[in-house]
Protein backbone atom coordinates (compact mmCIF):
# COMPACT_ATOMS: atom_id res chain seq x y z
CA UNK A 1 0.00 0.00 0.00
CA UNK A 2 1.21 3.40 -0.64
CA UNK A 3 1.11 6.64 1.56
CA UNK A 4 -2.80 7.70 1.21
CA UNK A 5 -3.21 11.33 -1.15
CA UNK A 6 -5.57 13.92 -0.85
CA UNK A 7 -8.22 14.21 -3.06
CA UNK A 8 -10.58 17.40 -3.39
CA UNK A 9 -14.82 17.02 -4.42
CA UNK A 10 -16.28 20.19 -4.76
CA UNK A 11 -20.06 20.86 -4.39
CA UNK A 12 -19.66 17.75 -1.97
CA UNK A 13 -23.42 17.82 -0.65
CA UNK A 14 -24.68 17.58 -4.09
CA UNK A 15 -26.14 15.50 -6.25
CA UNK A 16 -23.33 14.18 -8.70
CA UNK A 17 -20.68 14.78 -5.22
CA UNK A 18 -23.00 12.13 -3.98
CA UNK A 19 -22.20 8.97 -6.59
CA UNK A 20 -19.06 10.09 -6.92
CA UNK A 21 -17.42 10.15 -3.49
CA UNK A 22 -18.15 6.13 -3.27
CA UNK A 23 -16.91 5.50 -6.50
CA UNK A 24 -13.42 7.50 -5.62
CA UNK A 25 -13.99 5.80 -1.79
CA UNK A 26 -14.06 2.40 -2.96
CA UNK A 27 -10.81 2.27 -5.31
CA UNK A 28 -12.61 2.54 -9.02
CA UNK A 29 -10.64 5.69 -9.92
CA UNK A 30 -6.74 6.04 -8.65
CA UNK A 31 -6.74 2.30 -7.96
CA UNK A 32 -7.11 -0.89 -5.62
CA UNK A 33 -3.76 0.03 -3.82
CA UNK A 34 -4.16 3.64 -3.55
CA UNK A 35 -5.37 5.15 -0.37
CA UNK A 36 -7.15 8.13 0.24
CA UNK A 37 -7.90 11.61 2.55
CA UNK A 38 -11.29 13.15 0.91
CA UNK A 39 -11.32 16.64 0.95
CA UNK A 40 -15.32 17.92 0.84
CA UNK A 41 -15.68 21.35 -0.03
CA UNK A 42 -19.34 22.94 -0.40
CA UNK A 43 -21.06 26.34 1.42
CA UNK A 44 -21.40 27.15 4.60
CA UNK A 45 -25.54 26.71 4.34
CA UNK A 46 -24.53 22.92 2.99
CA UNK A 47 -22.63 21.96 6.58
CA UNK A 48 -25.52 20.04 7.60
CA UNK A 49 -26.12 18.08 4.35
CA UNK A 50 -22.43 17.35 4.43
CA UNK A 51 -22.28 16.22 7.80
CA UNK A 52 -24.99 13.41 6.46
CA UNK A 53 -22.62 12.80 3.62
CA UNK A 54 -19.49 11.99 6.18
CA UNK A 55 -21.28 9.83 8.31
CA UNK A 56 -22.37 7.45 4.98
CA UNK A 57 -18.87 7.62 3.72
CA UNK A 58 -18.22 6.37 7.17
CA UNK A 59 -20.79 3.69 7.40
CA UNK A 60 -19.48 2.35 4.03
CA UNK A 61 -16.72 0.79 5.83
CA UNK A 62 -14.09 1.68 2.84
CA UNK A 63 -10.48 0.22 3.45
CA UNK A 64 -8.69 2.76 1.39
CA UNK A 65 -10.60 5.79 3.17
CA UNK A 66 -8.09 6.75 5.61
CA UNK A 67 -9.74 10.43 6.21
CA UNK A 68 -12.46 12.80 5.73
CA UNK A 69 -12.42 16.64 5.74
CA UNK A 70 -15.79 18.29 5.61
CA UNK A 71 -15.11 22.29 4.90
CA UNK A 72 -16.60 25.29 3.73
CA UNK A 73 -13.31 26.93 3.69
CA UNK A 74 -11.17 26.45 0.19
CA UNK A 75 -7.95 27.02 2.14
CA UNK A 76 -8.73 23.78 4.06
CA UNK A 77 -10.22 22.42 1.12
CA UNK A 78 -7.33 22.63 -1.31
CA UNK A 79 -4.28 21.85 1.05
CA UNK A 80 -2.08 20.17 -0.44
CA UNK A 81 -4.25 17.87 -2.89
CA UNK A 82 -3.14 15.68 -5.94
CA UNK A 83 -6.39 15.89 -7.52
CA UNK A 84 -9.43 17.73 -7.81
CA UNK A 85 -12.94 17.12 -8.68
CA UNK A 86 -14.41 20.49 -9.31
CA UNK A 87 -18.46 20.12 -9.41
CA UNK A 88 -19.68 22.49 -7.28
CA UNK A 89 -21.93 25.13 -9.35
CA UNK A 90 -25.21 25.73 -10.22
CA UNK A 91 -26.86 22.82 -12.27
CA UNK A 92 -29.11 24.45 -15.59
CA UNK A 93 -32.79 23.70 -15.48
CA UNK A 94 -34.94 23.17 -18.25
CA UNK A 95 -35.28 25.36 -21.34
CA UNK A 96 -31.41 26.85 -20.68
CA UNK A 97 -28.10 25.91 -22.56
CA UNK A 98 -25.20 25.70 -20.09
CA UNK A 99 -23.89 28.71 -21.27
CA UNK A 100 -26.53 30.66 -19.49
CA UNK A 101 -24.74 29.55 -16.28
CA UNK A 102 -21.57 31.87 -16.96
CA UNK A 103 -22.64 34.23 -15.00
CA UNK A 104 -23.89 32.21 -11.72
CA UNK A 105 -20.86 29.79 -11.86
CA UNK A 106 -17.56 31.48 -13.84
CA UNK A 107 -16.77 33.51 -10.51
CA UNK A 108 -16.27 30.37 -8.65
CA UNK A 109 -13.49 29.05 -10.87
CA UNK A 110 -11.38 31.99 -10.26
CA UNK A 111 -11.62 31.51 -6.18
CA UNK A 112 -10.63 28.09 -6.72
CA UNK A 113 -8.09 28.71 -9.28
CA UNK A 114 -6.71 31.04 -6.74
CA UNK A 115 -6.88 29.18 -3.62
CA UNK A 116 -5.73 25.90 -5.72
CA UNK A 117 -2.37 27.52 -6.66
CA UNK A 118 -2.02 29.09 -3.18
CA UNK A 119 -2.54 25.64 -1.70
CA UNK A 120 -2.49 22.07 -3.78
CA UNK A 121 0.36 20.46 -4.63
CA UNK A 122 1.96 21.74 -7.51
CA UNK A 123 1.16 18.72 -9.95
CA UNK A 124 -2.49 18.81 -8.96
CA UNK A 125 -4.66 17.08 -11.43
CA UNK A 126 -7.64 19.15 -11.64
CA UNK A 127 -11.07 17.87 -13.69
CA UNK A 128 -13.70 20.94 -14.35
CA UNK A 129 -16.92 19.29 -14.37
CA UNK A 130 -19.62 21.97 -13.36
CA UNK A 131 -20.54 23.90 -16.37
CA UNK A 132 -19.70 25.69 -19.10
CA UNK A 133 -16.95 23.15 -18.01
CA UNK A 134 -14.83 24.01 -20.57
CA UNK A 135 -14.58 27.61 -19.72
CA UNK A 136 -14.84 27.34 -16.14
CA UNK A 137 -11.90 25.08 -16.57
CA UNK A 138 -10.24 27.60 -18.84
CA UNK A 139 -10.79 30.36 -16.02
CA UNK A 140 -9.73 28.13 -13.14
CA UNK A 141 -6.30 27.87 -15.09
CA UNK A 142 -5.80 31.62 -15.55
CA UNK A 143 -5.80 32.16 -11.90
CA UNK A 144 -3.67 29.45 -11.00
CA UNK A 145 -0.25 30.66 -12.63
CA UNK A 146 2.13 28.40 -10.78
CA UNK A 147 0.40 25.07 -11.85
CA UNK A 148 0.69 24.04 -15.46
CA UNK A 149 -1.95 24.91 -17.99
CA UNK A 150 -2.15 21.32 -18.71
CA UNK A 151 -3.13 20.16 -15.43
CA UNK A 152 -6.81 21.41 -16.23
CA UNK A 153 -9.00 19.78 -18.18
CA UNK A 154 -12.59 20.01 -18.60
CA UNK A 155 -15.16 16.56 -18.67
CA UNK A 156 -16.70 15.60 -21.83
CA UNK A 157 -16.32 12.18 -20.96
CA UNK A 158 -19.85 11.85 -20.15
CA UNK A 159 -20.31 12.55 -24.05
CA UNK A 160 -17.74 10.01 -24.86
CA UNK A 161 -19.93 7.51 -22.39
CA UNK A 162 -22.87 8.55 -24.04
CA UNK A 163 -21.73 8.27 -27.97
CA UNK A 164 -20.28 4.95 -27.09
CA UNK A 165 -23.74 3.16 -25.36
CA UNK A 166 -25.41 4.98 -28.70
CA UNK A 167 -23.31 2.81 -31.16
CA UNK A 168 -23.04 -0.03 -29.13
CA UNK A 169 -27.16 -0.08 -29.11
CA UNK A 170 -27.36 0.51 -32.48
CA UNK A 171 -24.73 -2.36 -33.41
CA UNK A 172 -25.88 -4.63 -31.25
CA UNK A 173 -22.83 -5.05 -28.88
CA UNK A 174 -21.91 -4.41 -25.47
CA UNK A 175 -20.55 -1.30 -24.74
CA UNK A 176 -16.81 -2.75 -23.87
CA UNK A 177 -16.72 -3.77 -27.86
CA UNK A 178 -17.17 0.19 -28.63
CA UNK A 179 -13.74 2.70 -28.76
CA UNK A 180 -12.22 5.40 -29.94
CA UNK A 181 -15.11 7.83 -30.86
CA UNK A 182 -14.46 11.15 -30.39
CA UNK A 183 -16.10 14.14 -28.95
CA UNK A 184 -14.41 17.51 -30.16
CA UNK A 185 -15.26 20.84 -28.91
CA UNK A 186 -17.49 22.01 -26.40
CA UNK A 187 -19.27 20.32 -23.69
CA UNK A 188 -22.53 21.82 -24.90
CA UNK A 189 -24.99 21.61 -27.91
CA UNK A 190 -22.65 22.61 -30.70
CA UNK A 191 -20.17 19.71 -29.47
CA UNK A 192 -19.16 17.21 -32.39
CA UNK A 193 -19.45 13.51 -31.83
CA UNK A 194 -17.21 11.95 -34.11
CA UNK A 195 -17.46 8.08 -35.35
CA UNK A 196 -15.53 8.07 -38.06
CA UNK A 197 -12.60 6.36 -36.33
CA UNK A 198 -14.38 4.87 -33.86
CA UNK A 199 -13.80 0.29 -33.84
CA UNK A 200 -16.66 -1.83 -33.15
CA UNK A 201 -15.63 -5.58 -31.81
CA UNK A 202 -18.85 -7.82 -33.73
CA UNK A 203 -19.00 -11.47 -34.38
CA UNK A 204 -15.22 -11.85 -33.89
CA UNK A 205 -13.79 -9.10 -36.35
CA UNK A 206 -13.11 -5.37 -35.59
CA UNK A 207 -15.02 -3.12 -37.52
CA UNK A 208 -15.14 0.90 -38.23
CA UNK A 209 -18.29 2.37 -36.87
CA UNK A 210 -19.64 2.89 -40.36
CA UNK A 211 -19.05 -0.62 -41.83
CA UNK A 212 -20.68 -1.98 -38.05
CA UNK A 213 -23.57 0.37 -38.18
CA UNK A 214 -23.96 0.40 -42.26
CA UNK A 215 -26.36 3.72 -42.32
CA UNK A 216 -24.04 6.46 -42.55
CA UNK A 217 -26.97 9.39 -42.73
CA UNK A 218 -27.75 8.20 -38.63
CA UNK A 219 -23.86 8.57 -37.64
CA UNK A 220 -23.42 11.79 -39.66
CA UNK A 221 -27.09 13.47 -38.21
CA UNK A 222 -29.40 11.49 -35.71
CA UNK A 223 -26.23 9.91 -33.93
CA UNK A 224 -24.92 13.23 -33.60
CA UNK A 225 -28.09 15.35 -32.26
CA UNK A 226 -28.82 12.73 -29.94
CA UNK A 227 -25.71 12.82 -28.04
CA UNK A 228 -25.71 16.58 -28.29
CA UNK A 229 -29.12 17.16 -26.72
CA UNK A 230 -28.58 13.81 -24.22
CA UNK A 231 -27.81 16.36 -21.36
CA UNK A 232 -31.26 18.31 -21.64
CA UNK A 233 -33.06 15.29 -22.62
CA UNK A 234 -32.35 13.87 -19.11
CA UNK A 235 -33.20 16.92 -17.83
CA UNK A 236 -36.46 16.84 -19.08
CA UNK A 237 -37.26 13.25 -17.80
CA UNK A 238 -35.66 13.90 -14.17
CA UNK A 239 -36.31 18.02 -13.60
CA UNK A 240 -32.99 17.43 -12.92
CA UNK A 241 -29.52 17.32 -14.31
CA UNK A 242 -27.48 14.14 -15.12
CA UNK A 243 -26.00 12.79 -11.21
CA UNK A 244 -25.39 8.92 -11.83
CA UNK A 245 -23.52 9.15 -14.97
CA UNK A 246 -22.09 12.31 -14.63
CA UNK A 247 -19.88 10.83 -11.67
CA UNK A 248 -18.99 7.82 -13.91
CA UNK A 249 -17.69 9.77 -16.29
CA UNK A 250 -16.22 11.90 -13.65
CA UNK A 251 -14.06 8.76 -12.18
CA UNK A 252 -13.65 7.36 -15.80
CA UNK A 253 -11.65 10.47 -16.71
CA UNK A 254 -9.45 10.73 -13.57
CA UNK A 255 -8.66 6.98 -13.97
CA UNK A 256 -7.60 7.37 -17.65
CA UNK A 257 -5.03 10.94 -16.47
CA UNK A 258 -3.80 8.52 -13.40
CA UNK A 259 -3.61 5.36 -14.87
CA UNK A 260 -3.38 5.95 -18.56
CA UNK A 261 -5.30 4.44 -21.93
CA UNK A 262 -4.76 1.35 -23.15
CA UNK A 263 -2.72 0.48 -26.79
CA UNK A 264 -4.20 1.69 -29.30
CA UNK A 265 -7.29 3.44 -27.53
CA UNK A 266 -8.01 7.09 -26.93
CA UNK A 267 -10.11 9.16 -25.19
CA UNK A 268 -12.02 12.62 -25.27
CA UNK A 269 -10.77 15.57 -22.80
CA UNK A 270 -11.28 19.16 -22.45
CA UNK A 271 -7.78 20.06 -22.80
CA UNK A 272 -6.04 23.97 -23.39
CA UNK A 273 -5.72 23.86 -27.48
CA UNK A 274 -2.44 24.11 -28.92
CA UNK A 275 -4.24 25.08 -32.45
CA UNK A 276 -4.51 21.50 -33.66
CA UNK A 277 -7.18 20.32 -35.89
CA UNK A 278 -7.16 24.66 -36.85
CA UNK A 279 -9.05 24.61 -33.88
CA UNK A 280 -8.95 28.10 -31.75
CA UNK A 281 -5.95 28.21 -29.49
CA UNK A 282 -6.66 29.11 -25.92
CA UNK A 283 -9.66 27.79 -25.27
CA UNK A 284 -10.29 24.23 -23.23
CA UNK A 285 -11.49 22.19 -26.36
CA UNK A 286 -12.01 18.37 -26.06
CA UNK A 287 -9.83 16.47 -28.01
CA UNK A 288 -9.15 12.68 -28.84
CA UNK A 289 -5.50 11.87 -26.31
CA UNK A 290 -3.66 9.53 -25.25
CA UNK A 291 -2.08 9.19 -21.48
CA UNK A 292 0.81 7.72 -20.33
CA UNK A 293 3.09 8.33 -17.07
CA UNK A 294 0.01 11.03 -15.89
CA UNK A 295 0.45 12.99 -19.10
CA UNK A 296 -1.71 13.55 -22.11
CA UNK A 297 -1.11 14.12 -25.31
CA UNK A 298 -3.18 15.12 -28.39
CA UNK A 299 -4.00 12.16 -30.85
CA UNK A 300 -2.67 13.78 -33.78
CA UNK A 301 -3.18 13.16 -38.24
CA UNK A 302 -6.75 12.01 -37.93
CA UNK A 303 -8.38 12.97 -41.49
CA UNK A 304 -10.95 15.23 -40.55
CA UNK A 305 -13.97 15.17 -43.19
CA UNK A 306 -15.52 18.55 -44.38
CA UNK A 307 -18.82 17.41 -42.47
CA UNK A 308 -16.85 17.42 -39.74
CA UNK A 309 -14.78 20.25 -40.32
CA UNK A 310 -17.60 22.55 -40.26
CA UNK A 311 -18.60 21.34 -36.89
CA UNK A 312 -15.66 21.83 -35.59
CA UNK A 313 -15.05 25.18 -36.24
CA UNK A 314 -18.65 26.49 -34.94
CA UNK A 315 -17.95 24.52 -31.49
CA UNK A 316 -14.97 26.15 -31.57
CA UNK A 317 -16.27 29.88 -32.31
CA UNK A 318 -18.82 29.38 -29.52
CA UNK A 319 -15.84 28.87 -26.82
CA UNK A 320 -13.89 31.65 -27.88
CA UNK A 321 -17.48 33.79 -26.96
CA UNK A 322 -17.72 32.45 -24.01
CA UNK A 323 -13.86 33.23 -22.94
CA UNK A 324 -15.03 36.40 -23.95
CA UNK A 325 -18.36 36.91 -22.10
CA UNK A 326 -16.32 35.02 -18.89
CA UNK A 327 -13.45 37.31 -18.47
CA UNK A 328 -16.03 40.34 -19.07
CA UNK A 329 -18.02 39.29 -16.13
CA UNK A 330 -15.06 38.61 -14.17
CA UNK A 331 -13.79 41.58 -14.95
CA UNK A 332 -16.72 43.94 -14.51
P1 LIG B 1 -26.22 20.24 -7.27
O1 LIG B 1 -26.95 21.53 -7.23
O2 LIG B 1 -26.89 18.99 -6.84
O3 LIG B 1 -24.90 20.37 -6.39
C1 LIG B 1 -24.01 21.42 -6.53
C2 LIG B 1 -23.37 21.64 -5.17
O4 LIG B 1 -22.35 22.63 -5.34
C3 LIG B 1 -24.34 22.16 -4.10
O5 LIG B 1 -24.23 21.36 -2.94
C4 LIG B 1 -23.86 23.59 -3.88
O6 LIG B 1 -24.08 24.04 -2.55
C5 LIG B 1 -22.37 23.43 -4.20
N1 LIG B 1 -21.70 24.70 -4.45
C6 LIG B 1 -22.17 25.82 -5.02
N2 LIG B 1 -21.23 26.78 -5.03
C7 LIG B 1 -20.12 26.23 -4.47
C8 LIG B 1 -18.82 26.72 -4.19
N3 LIG B 1 -18.48 27.97 -4.48
N4 LIG B 1 -17.93 25.89 -3.62
C9 LIG B 1 -18.27 24.63 -3.30
N5 LIG B 1 -19.49 24.10 -3.52
C10 LIG B 1 -20.40 24.90 -4.11
O7 LIG B 1 -25.62 20.10 -8.75
P2 LIG B 1 -25.05 18.81 -9.47
O8 LIG B 1 -26.17 18.10 -10.14
O9 LIG B 1 -24.16 18.06 -8.56
O10 LIG B 1 -24.21 19.49 -10.67
C11 LIG B 1 -23.06 20.25 -10.40
C12 LIG B 1 -22.54 20.89 -11.69
O11 LIG B 1 -22.09 19.89 -12.60
C13 LIG B 1 -23.57 21.72 -12.45
O12 LIG B 1 -22.96 22.90 -12.93
C14 LIG B 1 -23.95 20.81 -13.61
O13 LIG B 1 -24.44 21.53 -14.71
C15 LIG B 1 -22.59 20.19 -13.90
N6 LIG B 1 -22.60 18.95 -14.71
C16 LIG B 1 -21.62 18.79 -15.65
C17 LIG B 1 -21.54 17.64 -16.40
C18 LIG B 1 -20.47 17.45 -17.46
O14 LIG B 1 -20.60 16.48 -18.22
N7 LIG B 1 -19.45 18.28 -17.56
C19 LIG B 1 -22.49 16.64 -16.19
C20 LIG B 1 -23.49 16.82 -15.24
C21 LIG B 1 -23.54 18.00 -14.50
C1 LIG C 1 -25.03 16.84 -18.90
O1 LIG C 1 -24.48 16.79 -19.99
O2 LIG C 1 -25.85 15.98 -18.53
C2 LIG C 1 -24.69 17.96 -17.95
O3 LIG C 1 -23.83 18.88 -18.53
C3 LIG C 1 -25.90 18.61 -17.37
C4 LIG C 1 -26.60 19.46 -18.38
O4 LIG C 1 -26.87 20.63 -18.07
O5 LIG C 1 -26.89 18.98 -19.48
Amino acid sequence: MSEPIRVVVTGAAGQIAYSLLYIIAKGDVFGPNQPLILHLLDIPPMMGVLEGVVMELADCALPLLHGVVPTADPAEAFKDVSAAFLVGAMPRKQGMERKDLLSANVKIFKVQGEALDQHAKKDVKVLVVGNPANTNALVCAKYAPSIPKENFTAMTRLDQNRAQAQIAAKTGVPVANVSNVIIWGNHSSTQVPDASFAKVVKGGKTLSASEAVNNDAWLQNEFIETVQKRGAAVIAARKMSSAMSAAKAAGDHMRSWFLGTEPGKYVSMGVLSDGSYDTPKDVVFSFPVTIENGKWQIVKGLQIGDHYRQLLEATGKELVEERAEAFAIIEA
